[in-house]
């Protein structure tokens, strides 16, 4: 396994890689949901290669930019003993030199949820995700479906700046009490990680509801609500019932929807989805 920490070297390194060249872009840490993209990856690919690099422009102010857990050597050992032949991890001023100064700006896509809660993030992950697509040149890119709107936004980009590479999204992987694994989970105290398989029942029980028949998207959202409030540490900020490609809300819940939350729990912030 090849660590890369500049573009001139993996410009350099690229002509040799045996293609198709796939991708898996991260901001380290990695678990298990990371490695399934990695599987994946592996999987369709003649080479993997993997990014770490934490993206400054997808923090806001007051965000968790500058305590994101790290771990950099224990990243590597995973990523090689998964497989992947080429890791680039960048420095910050690799990315951003001085002088940067284009932003890719998707849109209505990136506006609503978390676009909403989070101003500009997703037009730093489109920015960073757009750079890392030209740096590495992936004839596929992998990305988990843990984070949907992240996948659309990716995909709206791709599609306009004809990026050309193939975007696969890879289900999301859990604990085995249906906790969404995230970096962020390393953030909950012990009490916290007992309330916080509550998110993913919430969402379980949408599933219920639209399998029962029910229709009425409030009804649904008030029901995840009800049992969300079951735990005083869990401060829900939305619930979403949207059409799965453009995210507008619906009233009325019809294939396809996303269903989708976050919520705060101590000092993570959680979200999570299920597509009915
Ligand atoms: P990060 O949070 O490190 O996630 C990297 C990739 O792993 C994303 O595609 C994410 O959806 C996927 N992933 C995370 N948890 C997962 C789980 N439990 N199951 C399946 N996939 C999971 O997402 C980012 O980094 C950044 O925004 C990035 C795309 C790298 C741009 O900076």
């Amino acid at each position: 396994m090849k660590v890369i920490e500049t573009v001139a070297e993996f410009r350099e390194a690229y002509p040799q890689a045996p293609k198709p060249l796939g991708l898996v872009p991260t901001m380290g840490f990695l678990h298990a949901g990371h490695m399934a993209l990695v599987e994946r990856a592996r999987a369709d690919c003649a080479t993997v290669a993997a990014s770490i690099f934490v993206n400054p422009t997808q923090f806001g102010p007051g965000e968790d930019f500058s305590t994101y857990p790290r771990s950099t050597e224990a990243d590597l050992e995973k990523l090689e003993a998964g497989g992947v032949d080429l890791v680039f991890a960048p420095p910050a001023d690799e990315m951003y030199p001085e002088g940067f100064a284009t932003a890719v700006d998707v849109g209505a896509i990136g506006c609503r949820l978390e676009g909403e809660r989070r101003p500009g993030h997703f037009n730093g992950v489109a920015t960073v995700v757009a750079k890392l697509l030209a740096i590495v040149r992936p004839d596929r890119a992998y990305f988990g479906q843990k984070d949907a709107q992240q996948c659309l936004v990716i995909k709206r980009m791709n599609a306009d700046l004809n990026l050309g590479a193939e975007i696969v999204v890879v289900p999301t992987v859990r604990e085995p009490d249906g906790l969404a694994l995230s970096s962020r989970n390393a953030y909950l105290t012990p009490d916290e990680r007992r309330a916080a398989p509550l998110i993913y029942q919430s969402l379980l029980v949408a599933k219920r509801l639209c399998e029962e028949g029910v229709t009425d998207a409030m009804e649904v959202k008030r029901q995840m609500r009800m049992l969300l409030e079951k735990s005083p540490l869990v401060r829900l900020e939305y619930v979403s019932v949207a059409h799965a490609d453009t995210l507008e809300e619906l009233d009325l819940l019809a294939s396809p929807a996303l269903v989708s939350l976050a919520a705060r729990i101590g000092r993570a912030r959680l979200i999570d989805n299920l597509t009915l």
